[in-house]
């Protein structure tokens, strides 16, 4: 079966009560628990992470080939906008990564408009809540 590596950046451990008029109601947990039901129909294994911290981000991706993932759906949250250490593991990394937003990063604040890890992703879904991410697993189950 095989393997996809899901990586919820810094703060979304706090979805459900972080500001819920720009990211929705729904936790964490239960948009991983989607993300699973999917997974499982479509017989993919899933390796769900949430870290605040940039270098474990950088691990986890950087370590995804060896580990035997196929594939990663991310979610960089603020980092999207600051680090090159993300942008640099996903170009290094030797797999499909599609980078994934529940708002319209778009329509926000101007420091939010800029994404370093779009140009290296293998496409980019935002602005769809928590179906951003099921919108995500579909296009990844469609790459490998
Ligand atoms: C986010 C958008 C980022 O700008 C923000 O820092 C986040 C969440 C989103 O999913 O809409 O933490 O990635």
């Amino acid at each position: 079966m095989k393997k996809i590596l899901v990586i919820h950046g810094p703060n979304l451990n706090l979805l459900g009560v972080r500001e819920p008029d720009i990211y929705g109601r729904l936790t964490l947990e239960k948009i991983n628990s989607m993300l699973k039901k999917e997974a499982k129909a479509r017989k993919v294994n899933l390796v769900i992470k949430q870290s605040n911290h940039e270098g474990q981000i950088v691990d986890l991706i950087g370590h995804a080939k060896k580990n035997k993932f196929s594939a990663i759906l991310i979610n960089p949250a603020a980092y999207t906008h600051t680090s090159v250490a993300i942008r640099d593991a996903v170009a290094a990394c030797g797999l499909s990564v599609v980078e994934v937003h529940l708002s319209n990063i778009h329509s926000r604040e101007e420091f939010r408009h800029k994404s370093l890890i779009s140009p290296v992703a293998s496409g980019t879904i935002l602005g769809f809540g928590a179906k951003s991410y099921t919108l995500g697993l579909a296009a990844i189950l469609d790459l490998i």
